[in-house]
């Protein structure tokens, strides 16, 4: 027995790879293990480890299992099932130090189950529902051999002409700071190092929304303050809750790119934030430091990069070429290229790859017949984080709920769009697999009422913007026209509109005009659909419009026209039933926006923090030499926190503890909320805080905590929020987080404007 026993250890030994013969008790100890397989590896091994290489459908597959096997890969993205990355890493066991690939991919808001975008989970402001996304996505990608995700996006979003907001949480820094500590928590689970967990990177690194302009890759340029106080926490927090990867921007800030910005990388995350972890740049990044205007060549754009500390190269094309000859030149020292070579390697420990780098690929006998299989989703919870996302704008004479007894006319371009609903980004989404709007009413109708379709419109008739859309962003052309002319499509929906006791309008943007590269100038609904808007609105009909878009859109004709709109963002693989059940009354509204919606482009910037200014505008006064557009009201059509439900809600008896905190006190703040309605609902009552007057100025309003409540119609509780001296903290003129006594004016509210105040002072 014991002989055998014996036999079958040389057995296992024998088929080891070399790290594990020759480290085995190192295993236990990350750092030993990657210094001492570190120097097994020549300088081409390191270098390879630097390399992340994209896997197109037009990728000669036996040459990248070569170079894998030769040790010139580290890692690879954008091939997404076991059968695809088994060979890859075999290949890579192969290798002379069989040191294991990684996979990764963008799984952003769900991997085979799209949940609703980033923005959507963001009006939930509902924390366990968007931890739930994450782990779903988190176990669905594990379980398809994915070892990380570029993701969570936390980039802070205050121009909604920027196309990528959709894929970020809004405009708030302290919102979007919690849901970045939710979502790394949620991917990597217990451990990153988990058969049914992914590591995390947070994206992208730093101030990718503040680009100029809203305009995509355009250049960041901004106050030091600005970037501590607003634009960066989100990422520390992602980094606080364990991120192992950091993926880089793709733009400059303040004059040097974040892919050669030493400030950045080595300053500021490795020393100040003390991250231990994988920095990747993004795609095709070193390269564009030329474009840039900041390295001459590839040579020496890959030396700034290095020396920045981006330890691996997203699409490589330099660092395989040029940092050799840096090396042997003396331009970069060893050190340099050791330094990132044990991140990867670290990362991949962390990842729980030496240990077994089989760990989420598997055995292909327990391969899922079918990658698609219905079996594979999570319908159900894909539904109800949608519901929770959904955002009731307007509900004029109570319109909605709708009635199942009712006859519906449902038109509108994104009333049948199946790969709209799952929004950008949608990993590996099928369309195919996605519930529309026409099939959710349907379902939930069935035989009581009746819905009748027309298209009405097209996305758009400006043929250069399909174009565009069609080329730019997606494998395949999705933005598919109707050939009819505009009016004979308006003229059926009309009719059906007649016909019918309730017209509800799916209407706004198609999924790839709010992604990367899809920065616009106008936040309206495109022409073509304003038209059958009016058309409908003419019919005299009650007119429901359910929004599908990823960004803010100004929508002030639109709020006169209809009698209810429903901000659905793109709700997912689920989104056709979620929008049903709020829709008639089955799951009653209770999201809250986490952008503010202007009334048009022109006002932009329209977040509700802005600072405080010497001559501000007052409501109800005359606007005269006080900051405003004369031109139109001032203020938001909809503001930040902003969302109603088919109950009301009540705020009364707000109260503080004291009028004074002392600075290792604590306040405690309550207030007694009821639901005033006849259904039971649930609500996030937001609690902000100004700093009346310090050593500089402030913004009009912070949100600083929340809770989201579930009421039973007619029920009342008293809520109650503790404020210390950390939530009056902000970055000073000299960089310094600290709090000033003086006097704070609490605010809670329903949104960020309908608000009650109290004041104290911090002594
Ligand atoms: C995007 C990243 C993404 C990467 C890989 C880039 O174009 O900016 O967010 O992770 O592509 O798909």
């Amino acid at each position: 027995m014991k002989k055998l026993c014996l036999l079958g250890l040389v057995a296992t030994l024998a088929t080891q790879p070399v790290w594990a013969e020759t480290t085995p008790v190192a295993l236990k100890d990350k750092d030993a293990f990657v210094s001492d397989l570190l120097k097994q590896m020549t300088l081409d091994e390191k270098i390879g480890q630097l390399r992340l290489i994209s896997i197109g459908p037009e990728m000669p597959r036996e040459l990248i299992r070569k170079e894998i096997a030769a040790g010139r890969i580290g890692g690879t993205f954008n091939s997404i099932t076991r059968p695809e990355n088994r060979p890859m890493q075999d290949a890579a066991m192969r290798s002379r130090l069989k040191i294991p690939m990684f996979f990764a991919y963008d799984v952003i808001h769900g991997h085979r189950t799209i949940f609703p975008i980033s923005l959507a989970l963001a009006s939930s402001w509902d924390m366990d529902a968007i931890g739930r996304s994450g782990r779903i996505a988190a176990q669905e990608a594990a379980a398809d051999s994915l070892d990380i995700t570029f993701a969570p996006m936390v980039d802070i979003s205050r121009d909604p002409r920027w196309g990528r907001t959709s894929e970020g949480f809004g405009e708030d820094t302290y919102l979007v700071s919690r849901i970045a500590e939710v979502m790394v928590k949620a991917f990597q689970g217990v451990s990153a190092a988990n058969a049914d967990s992914i590591m995390a990177s947070v994206k992208h690194f730093a101030l990718y929304g503040a680009v100029e302009g809203g305009r995509d890759y355009n250049v960041v340029d901004i106050s030091p303050v600005k970037m501590y106080q607003d634009y960066l926490p989100p990422y520390h927090a992602a980094i606080k809750a364990g991120s192992g990867g950091v993926m880089v921007a793709l733009n400059s800030i303040n004059g040097v790119p974040a892919t050669a910005n030493t400030w950045l990388m080595n300053d500021l995350l490795r020393k100040d934030w003390g991250f231990k972890g994988l920095a990747v740049s993004d795609h095709g990044a070193i390269f564009e430091l030329i474009k840039h205007g900041v390295a001459k060549d590839g040579r020496e754009a890959a030396k700034l990069a290095i020396k920045a500390g981006i330890d691996m190269s997203m699409n490589d094309s330099l660092y395989g070429k040029e940092l050799p000859g840096l090396l042997k030149s003396g331009e970069i020292e060893q050190s340099d290229i050791d330094n990132a070579v044990r991140e990867v390697l670290g990362a991949k420990y962390d990842m729980g790859l030496f240990k077994d780098p089989y760990l989420r690929i598997g055995k292909a006998e327990d391969d899922p017949a079918d990658t698609y299989a219905e079996s594979r989703l999570h319908r159900s919870e894909a539904r109800d984080i949608a519901r929770r996302s959904l955002v009731l704008l307007k509900n004029h004479n109570n319109t909605l709920p709708l009635k199942k007894s009712a006859t519906i006319a449902l038109v509108g371009p994104l009333a049948k769009a199946p790969i709209d609903m799952m929004g950008s980004w949608a990993a590996a989404g099928k369309p195919e697999q996605s519930v529309t709007l026409l099939d959710g009413l349907n379902a939930v109708i069935g035989e009581k009422g009746k819905i009748i379709y027309a298209r009405g419109a097209n996305i758009t008739n400006d043929k250069a913007v399909v174009d565009y859309l069609n080329f730019l962003n997606f494998d395949a052309p999705e933005v598919v026209d109707d050939t009819r002319p505009a009016q004979v499509m308006i003229d059926e929906a009309v009719k059906v509109a007649k016909d019918a006791d309730v017209v509800v309008a799916a209407v706004g943007e198609s999924r790839g005009m709010s992604h990367e590269s899809s920065s616009r100038t106008d936040l309206n609904i495109p022409q073509s659909q304003r038209d059958l808007i009016k058309a409908l609105k003419a019919t005299g009909k009650p007119l429901v419009l359910v929004l599908m878009n990823g960004r803010p859109l100004s929508i002030l004709e639109e709020n006169q026209q209809a009698d209810a709109i429903l901000e659905t963002w793109f709700a997912g693989t689920e989104g056709g039933n979620a929008i049903a059940d709020v829709l008639f009354g089955d799951y009653n509204p209770s999201g809250k926006l986490p952008i503010t919606f202007p009334r048009s482009v022109g006002q932009i910037p329209t977040y509700y923090n802005h600072l405080t200014i010497g001559r501000p505008f007052t409501p109800g006064k005359p606007g005269n030499y006080t900051s405003q557009y004369f031109d139109d009201t001032t203020g938001p059509l909809f503001p930040f926190g902003y969302g109603l439900s088919y109950t009301t809600f009540s705020l009364s008896d707000m109260a503080l503890s004291s009028t004074t905190l002392n600075k290792t006190g604590k306040l405690d703040a309550s207030v007694t909320v009821t639901n005033t309605g006849k259904v039971d609902g649930e609500t996030v009552v937001q609690l902000y805080i100004q700093d009346v007057s310090g050593s500089m100025i402030r913004p009009i309003k912070e949100l600083k905590n929340f809770q989201k409540v579930m009421l039973k119609a007619g029920e009342e509780r008293t809520l109650h929020f503790t404020i210390t001296e950390d939530d009056l903290k902000f970055y000073n003129t000299q960089l310094k987080f600290a709090a000033e006594p003086g006097e704070f004016n609490v605010q809670i509210g329903l949104d960020s404007q309908d608000v009650q105040q109290q004041t104290f002072e911090l002594l």
